[in-house]
């Protein structure tokens, strides 16, 4: 497995976009920005995870990432959030954020495990008019609030 910058056609890519994000509505407000990497192994697309510099300079935003059902669990998401930090300190990157839902318990232990930690909570972020589905459930807990989390990139 190696992991490479993707530079290619990114609908390509929109099923591993789609695993991490529930509404196509958001997905196309944020699918073309930044840089994607993908982790690769012969010839077939493992995992992406998607950065860009946010308007403060130095801050990046990890806005995408997920590996293949069938290939979860395997250290890939790890080693894609490794690559994503390496590129963000590259552009001088001091500050990485990151948003998932609250409701998600398995993505706030993942994110914990790489370094991250919550510093915001937006409440009723993730509701039909910002294009999720209603009373939507995540291992029984309403898909409702948004926790931010950073990673200070100063640090190891
Ligand atoms: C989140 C995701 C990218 C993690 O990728 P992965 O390759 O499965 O993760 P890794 O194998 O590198 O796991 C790294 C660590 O996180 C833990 N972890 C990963 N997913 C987890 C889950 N769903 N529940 C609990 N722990 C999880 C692993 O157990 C491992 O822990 P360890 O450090 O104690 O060994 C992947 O599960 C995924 O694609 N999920 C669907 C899309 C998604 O939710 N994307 C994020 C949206 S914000």
């Amino acid at each position: 497995m190696h992991i490479e910058k993707y530079d290619a056609d990114r609908d390509v890519l929109l099923p591993l976009f789609a695993l991490a994000d529930d509404s196509s509505a958001q997905i196309s407000s944020y699918f073309r920005l930044g840089e994607v990497l993908v982790a690769c192994e012969g010839g077939l697309i493992l995992g992406h995870v998607q950065i860009f510099e946010t308007g403060d300079a130095g801050v990046f935003e990890l806005k995408s990432m997920a590996v293949r059902e069938e290939r979860q669990g395997e250290g890939l998401g790890r080693a894609l959030v490794a690559a994503a930090v390496s590129r963000c300190r590259e552009g001088n990157g001091r500050r990485l954020i990151v948003s998932t839902a609250t409701a998600d318990i398995g993505n706030l232990r993942f994110y914990q495990r790489q370094g991250f930690r919550m510093y915001r909570i937006v409440q009723d972020a993730f509701v039909p008019s910002t294009g999720y589905p209603e009373e939507a459930l995540v291992d029984g807990i309403p898909l409702r609030d948004q926790v931010f989390f950073e990673r200070d990139l100063t640090l190891d």
